[in-house]
């Protein structure tokens, strides 16, 4: 291998972020990975919803998220004139919708929550939101717009972003690090997502399960990005211009297991259907399950940690926090101010 400035280890949309744009800043990069794109960014619906994503205790979350989401249509952009490949940005905002009246009660607390934080939300009743999207159930008994809520297709940006790396003088190499020792390069960035403390061991990162479906219905099948509170459970769907429609995501403890089961697949039907019944026409054209990097506090680490930089434990937001993850590593490699301080390694 020749030497390199920055070396990094991942390509899933964290690690090939940062290597294009590190590529971009004129650093020689080389970035490693298998097989780039395959992990969480292959199992990922895209969705940048920061405002409909919000949980209570996770200000800051929110905040990183909003300020990732302002650079989302400049990145998108970029990348689609460096690579020649389009991305699927969307921006026709996310509908939550509620189910039962519990479902409705807890939406309508979450509204509070989200207006208290000022955020831009509007509630809708039963009708409005079926006039938002007609492909909603009769039976969906109100909810809210969250009109700043984006969305992107990931397996598009992870090819967009090898194609634009590899335009920008990076080098990929398809094989797995398994050390750190001796990795010909003056920097080097653990972008690995939950496979992280196998190189840096002690890093508090564990692999949160989700299974996911693609459908595939004509164009146009669903207008918006539909999220929706299902008797308590949560489920989503998010449209592709081609017709294609994901439905996730199941959230299971299970370490490094990713089988796609029966129950999975039943549940994420199950509740998508009450919600939008006209998905059972369509072809039921994948199951995947992917394992999102999970931190104790939800908070990736971006950052110095012992002699190198980490990237890793971006959870339910890789694909929302890729922009600034990849600005913060970027700053930091030049000694410049740094951008994600909240997620700093050192509160480990
Ligand atoms: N951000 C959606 C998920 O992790 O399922």
């Amino acid at each position: 291998m020749n030497a390199s400035d920055v070396f990094v280890i991942g390509g899933g949309i964290a690690g090939l972020s940062i290597a294009w744009r590190a590529a971009t800043r004129g650093l020689t990069v080389t970035l490693a990975d298998p097989d780039p794109g395959g992990q969480a960014t292959h199992a990922s619906a895209g969705m940048l919803a920061p405002v409909s994503e919000v949980t209570y205790t996770e200000e800051p979350l929110l905040r990183l998220g909003l300020a990732s989401l302002e650079r989302w249509p400049g990145f998108a952009g970029e990348l689609e004139a460096s690579s020649g490949i389009p991305v699927d940005l969307r921006g026709d905002g996310t509908i939550e919708v509620a189910y039962d009246a519990d479902d409705l009660a807890q939406l309508d607390e979450l509204a509070a929550f989200e207006e208290k934080l000022g955020l831009r939300v509007e509630r809708l009743t039963g009708r409005q939101c079926r006039q938002a999207e007609p492909m909603l159930s009769p039976n969906v008994r109100g909810g809210l717009l969250a009109r700043d809520d984006l969305w992107v297709n990931p397996r598009r940006v992870a090819r967009a972003l090898q194609k634009a790396f590899q335009n920008a003088g990076g080098r990929i190499v398809r094989e797995r690090v398994t050390a750190l020792d001796d990795l010909p390069a003056d920097h080097v960035v653990v972008a690995a997502g939950a496979w992280s403390p196998s190189l840096l061991p002690g890093l508090p990162i564990r692999a949160v399960k989700g299974q996911i479906l693609r459908l595939r219905g004509p164009r146009g099948f669903l207008g918006t990005c539909v999220r929706g509170t299902v008797r308590g459970s949560e489920v989503y769907l998010v449209p592709r211009d081609d017709g294609e429609i994901v439905v996730g995501a199941t959230m299971e403890e299970l370490g490094f297991d990713t089988r796609v089961t029966a129950g999975g697949v039943y549940e994420l039907l199950r509740d998508a259907r009450e919600i939008v019944p006209g998905i059972t026409e369509l072809e039921l054209a994948e199951t995947f399950a992917g394992l999102r990097p999970g931190t104790p506090d939800n908070l990736p680490y971006v950052g110095r940690h012992r002699d190198v930089w980490v990237a890793a434990g971006h959870h339910r937001a890789g694909v929302l926090l890729a922009p600034l993850t990849a600005d913060a590593v970027v700053a930091g490699l030049f000694g410049e101010a740094d951008l994600m301080p909240e997620c700093s390694p050192a509160r480990i």
